[in-house]
């Protein structure tokens, strides 16, 4: 049986390059796409397409670069600040671009427009030069990804800094005379009807979408945007569908089984016995809800004077997107916002807020989320939140408490097994967190077990083969049209 060739288009490539003496070396950095991928590679010869991570000048350099990916089967999407800025310039009269800043200015209009767009924030100020630099990323992405492609080819496209992809594509593609299916998958949520007029290009931005043979959701924006299953637009029929994307519980028991990480648990469990341990795991984003979070937990510590030394909150807040001004102001109010609430709560026994501002080892990850009673997530917005999943599969011991945001898009599925809460409402917080840590054993393994199914059913291994599956069916459904 011949493969099926597929691409995978992302704007950054899952994989870490780095310059090692005179040559490079990639490394596959972890996530789910990359998981539920591994699981392709019997039916599916694939190649990644996405930006490498970090500026490469040098045409040898280029090829190296290039070289070291492809024992990887993926291709860098070098973007070239010479061409960029000439067509920047050329474009516009401002000089808003400086040559080799290209990639950043496009990702001021992920970062600073559509991200807090998608995620229903206000007070989004739109700027013409970022946007001239999203449109001419996404160009010279269907550039290449058209030429690598071959006729028939599935072509996988994902997130919200591709947007204008799949037009962009399907022109090029029609050009070279190659029929091609092409999917899209969104990783944060879909605004509802009147959130998308904050967006002064929502036009382009949909109809670049509405290229796709099959647009996927991870939860059910359709139903609630009022997006039907199938789209009539010109001459094609777009469908559309809830994907849920998973983790691979597997490789969470294998690390948990490992003697560094039982010795690391052991350490921490000694380091708590009698203290109530919560953990809280996300990027450094105001969609987390960290504010609301911390503020949360200060209301909770009010509420419960009787649980003074005998409960902690661990909170890691990975580094994200810093050299954005507002992810910068975000942080320089959460660190003051945790200094003054271990100010007004620690005694000479210990501080009940622990915010560690840094990524962690995964290993160092799964021994935080076994340890832990509760894991406590507020998100204001959010596609899916894994870190949800993640806690659930580090739990078959504990069966720890999972306190979810109704809007994080896994509380959709969730709901049964964990204990939700609307992230703005403090005392409705502190509430679900004392119910959490009160629950009666067979209370918390009802909830564990329902969740524990979940994450088994719903894997990503599983949400890959789905997409592609549905995918290469719209090839039949295009090739029988016409
Ligand atoms: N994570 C990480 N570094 C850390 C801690 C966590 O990369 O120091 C991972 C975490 O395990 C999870 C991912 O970051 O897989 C976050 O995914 P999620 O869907 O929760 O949120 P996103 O960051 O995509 O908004
Ligand atoms: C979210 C987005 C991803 C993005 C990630 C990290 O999960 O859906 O597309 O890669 O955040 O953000 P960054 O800006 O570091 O790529």
């Amino acid at each position: 049986d011949e493969k099926r060739s597929l691409i995978i288009v992302s704007n950054r490539l899952p994989l870490s390059v780095k310059r090692v003496d005179n040559h490079y070396e990639s490394s596959v950095s972890s996530g789910g796409l990359v998981t539920s991928l591994s699981g392709l590679t019997k039916s599916t010869q694939f190649q990644w397409f996405g930006w490498p991570g970090m500026e490469v000048k040098d045409n040898t350099d280029r090829e190296e670069v290039s070289k070291s990916l492809s024992k990887h089967n993926a291709v860098p999407i070098f973007l070239d600040s010479g061409l960029a800025h000439e067509h920047y310039n050329g474009f516009s009269s401002m000089t808003l671009c400086i040559p080799g800043r290209w990639h950043s200015l496009a990702h001021k209009t992920t970062d600073r427009i559509l991200w807090p767009i998608l995620h229903y924030q206000s007070g989004v100020t739109f700027d013409d030069g970022p946007w001239q630099a999203y449109k001419r990323v996404n160009e010279l992405f269907a550039d290449q990804v058209a030429d690598a492609a071959g006729n028939g080819t599935l072509i996988w496209v994902h997130d919200y800094h591709l947007m204008l992809l799949p037009e962009l594509l399907r022109t090029r593609l029609r050009n070279q005379g190659k029929a091609c299916a092409i999917g899209f998958s969104l990783h944060t949520p879909f605004p509802a009807g009147d959130f998308w007029r904050n967006l002064p290009v929502r036009k382009h931005i949909i109809e670049g979408l509405l290229a796709s043979d099959l647009i996927g959701f991870h939860t059910e924006e359709g139903a609630r945007t009022e997006i039907p299953n199938q789209i009539q637009y010109k001459d094609r029929l777009i469908c559309t569908g809830r994907f849920i994307i998973g983790i691979d519980p597997q490789k969470f028991t294998d690390t948990l089984q490992t003697s560094e990480v039982q010795a690391r648990i052991a350490a921490l469990e000694q380091r708590y016995k009698g203290v109530k341990v919560i953990v809280g795991v996300d990027r450094l984003d105001h969609i987390k809800g960290l504010t609301q979070k911390l503020k949360g937990f200060d209301t909770f510590l009010d509420d419960h004077p009787e649980l003074q030394n005998k409960v902690v909150l661990i909170q890691v807040a990975v580094p994200s997107r810093e050299d954005v001004k507002e992810y910068q102001d975000l942080e320089t109010e959460l660190s003051t916002l945790a200094g003054k609430i271990n100010g007004k709560h620690a005694t000479p026994e210990g501080t009940p807020l622990l915010y560690m501002h840094r990524s962690v080892p995964f290993t160092e990850l799964t021994a935080l989320y076994s340890i832990a009673d509760a894991c406590l997530l507020t998100s204001t917005r959010d596609g899916m939140n894994l870190v949800s999943f993640e806690y659930v599969a580090c739990q078959e011991n504990r069966h720890g408490v999972l306190v979810l945001s109704e809007f994080a898009g896994a509380a959709s599925f969730m709901r049964e097994g964990s204990i939700p809460f609307h992230p703005a409402n403090k005392s409705e917080m502190s509430e679900a967190l004392f119910e959490a840590l009160n629950l009666s054993d067979a209370e918390r393994t009802k909830k564990y077990m329902y969740l524990r199914d979940f994450i088994h059913e719903h894997t990503s291994a599983r949400w890959g083969q789905t997409f592609i599956e549905k995918l290469s069916a719209r090839t039949w459904d295009r090739a029988g049209a016409s």
